[in-house]
C-alpha cells in the first residue's frame, strides 16, 4: 500500500460547493492522510519541519485546490516557497522528494472549450500548469496527468460534483492500492471521470470502472 497526502487548500471553504465535498470523501479513506492548509495555518505561519517531515512520510503528494488566477490559492504558493527547500527538495542532496508521485487535482470556474488556444483562456490546463508540473520534476517526482472539474460552478446543479467526488475518491483508492495503470494514464493529458484506466484483476490495462 502507498501512503497518499492530500494537502487541501482552498481560501474560502465556506463558499464551496465542490472542494469541500472532494474533501470529505479523501477525509474518510482509510491510508490517505488529509491536511486541510487554511484551516491549519490561518495566518500563513507553516511548519517547515512539520510539513517536511510528513512530506518524508508519504508516497505519494496529492495537491486538491480551486484554480485561482490560472495557479494555486496564495497558501499553497508560500508553502511550495517554504517547504520546498534547498537542501530538501531540490539540489545537492535535496532528494526526500525522489521517487514519489505528485497528483494535481483541481476545480476551475471557466468550462473545458475556454481553455484551449481558441478559447476565452488561450492556453490549455496542461500548459498553465506547468509551472507546478515542472517544480515535481525538479524535485524528482513523478507528476501524474491532473484531475481535473471544469465547469465546476455549475457542477452542482448538473449532477457532475457527485460523479466527480467519485472519481477522485476511486483515484486516490487506486494511488493507494497501486491500481492505477500508469502507462496507459501517462498516455492521457488529464485523468476524467470518463478516463480513469484502472488496473483490474486480470487486466493489464484499458479505461475501467470499479462497479
Ligand atoms: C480568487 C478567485 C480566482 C479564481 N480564478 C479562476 C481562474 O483563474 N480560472 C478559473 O477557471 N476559475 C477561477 N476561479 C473560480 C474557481 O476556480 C471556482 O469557483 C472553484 O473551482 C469552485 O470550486 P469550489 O466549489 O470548491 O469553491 C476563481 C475563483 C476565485 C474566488
Amino acid at each position: 500500500m502507498k501512503r497518499i497526502l492530500v494537502l487541501m487548500a482552498h481560501s474560502s471553504p465556506s463558499q464551496s460547493q465542490v472542494n469541500n465535498r472532494m474533501s470529505a470523501a479523501a477525509r474518510q479513506l482509510p491510508g490517505v492522510t488529509f491536511v486541510d492548509l487554511y484551516a491549519l495555518y490561518p495566518r500563513f505561519k507553516i511548519d517547515i519541519d512539520a510539513e517536511q517531515q510528513r512530506l518524508k512520510e508519504h508516497d505519494v503528494i496529492v495537491f486538491q485546490f480551486p484554480f485561482y488566477w490560472y495557479s494555486t490559492p496564495a497558501l499553497l504558493k508560500e508553502w511550495q516557497d517554504l517547504v520546498l527547500e534547498f537542501g530538501f527538495a531540490y539540489g545537492p542532496r535535496g532528494d526526500a522528494l525522489a521517487g514519489k508521485s505528485c497528483l494535481v487535482a483541481i476545480t476551475t470556474g471557466g468550462a473545458e472549450s475556454a481553455y484551449s488556444i481558441h478559447g476565452s483562456n488561450h492556453f490549455s490546463i496542461r500548459t498553465l500548469l506547468t509551472p507546478l508540473e515542472q517544480t515535481a520534476r525538479l524535485c524528482q517526482m513523478r507528476f501524474l496527468p491532473p484531475l481535473v472539474l471544469f465547469s465546476a460552478v455549475t457542477a452542482s446543479s448538473d449532477g457532475r460534483t457527485e460523479r466527480h467526488v467519485q472519481t477522485y475518491s476511486r483515484l486516490l483508492e487506486a494511488l493507494r492500492d497501486e491500481q492505477l495503470d500508469l502507462p496507459a494514464a501517462f498516455r492521457q493529458r488529464l485523468l476524467s471521470e470518463t478516463e480513469l484506466p484502472l488496473l483490474e484483476t486480470g487486466a493489464t490495462s484499458g479505461t475501467q470502472r470499479h462497479g
